[in-house]
């Protein structure tokens, strides 16, 4: 598992692409406005992506998504870190301790997961590596928790994010598959299903 960030409670300076000094912090309450609103246009970026028109944006998402995020987040001893620029927000990684699930035990090698959850950097400072230094700030924190392994996803059709996470030591574990399924009748003459009515 790749891991090489410095104590990430502590704000850091770092990286290329700009004379500011991008610092990586802890979420502070006074960031639940542009947490919420960074998730709008990460929902967003992936709906724009989305062929199969699953993925919706519905009214007040952000905020919707910061009520149920936030408390599960501090739940699974995770943390949101916000890149800051000037002052100003321009980025957030989202990660936290992924809980025990019996059958995952069963079925993966023992030790603590980590999960990194949500991962945005705005548009007009991208291929900066703000998101690197992001996700090595994620890596570094659930080092310290005791995660042995992290998990991610992504979206397939987001290749952009995909190639980050390869470049920087990603496999890929696992493929989300859908298929939307017709309503069953029970007048079905194929016999492949007919138990149920269609009233
Ligand atoms: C994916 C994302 C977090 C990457 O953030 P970032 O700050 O651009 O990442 P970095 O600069 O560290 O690295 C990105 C790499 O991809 C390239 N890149 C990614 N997005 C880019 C963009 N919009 N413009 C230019 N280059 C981009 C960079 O050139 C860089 O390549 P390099 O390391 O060879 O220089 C950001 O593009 C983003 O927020 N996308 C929308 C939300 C999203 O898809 N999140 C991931 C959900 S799984």
């Amino acid at each position: 598992m790749p891991s090489r960030s410095s104590r990430t409670g502590h704000p850091r300076t770092a990286r290329r692409g700009s004379a500011d000094p991008l610092r990586i912090r802890r979420y502070r309450p006074g960031d639940r406005a542009f947490y919420a609103r960074s998730i709008e246009r990460l929902q967003d970026h992936l709906r724009a992506l989305d062929r199969t028109g699953m993925v919706q944006r519905p009214p007040g998402f952000g905020a919707r998504y910061a009520r149920v995020a936030l408390p599960l987040i501090r739940r699974y001893h995770g943390r949101i870190l916000v890149a800051e620029r000037d002052g100003r927000p321009v980025g957030f990684v989202a990660a936290y301790v992924r809980p025990r699930n019996r059958m995952r035990d069963l079925e993966l090698r023992p030790g603590r997961h980590g999960f990194v959850m949500d991962l945005y950097v705005a548009p007009s400072v991208r291929g900066q590596g703000i998101g690197t230094a992001l996700l090595r700030a994620a890596e570094g924190f659930l080092a310290e928790r005791g995660c042995v392994r992290l998990f991610l996803d992504v979206f397939a059709p987001n290749g952009r994010a995909h190639s980050l996470y390869r470049r920087l030591g990603y496999t890929d574990f696992g493929i989300l598959m859908t298929a939307a399924v017709a309503r069953p009748r029970a007048t079905d003459r194929s016999g492949r299903y007919s138990g149920r009515s269609s009233k």
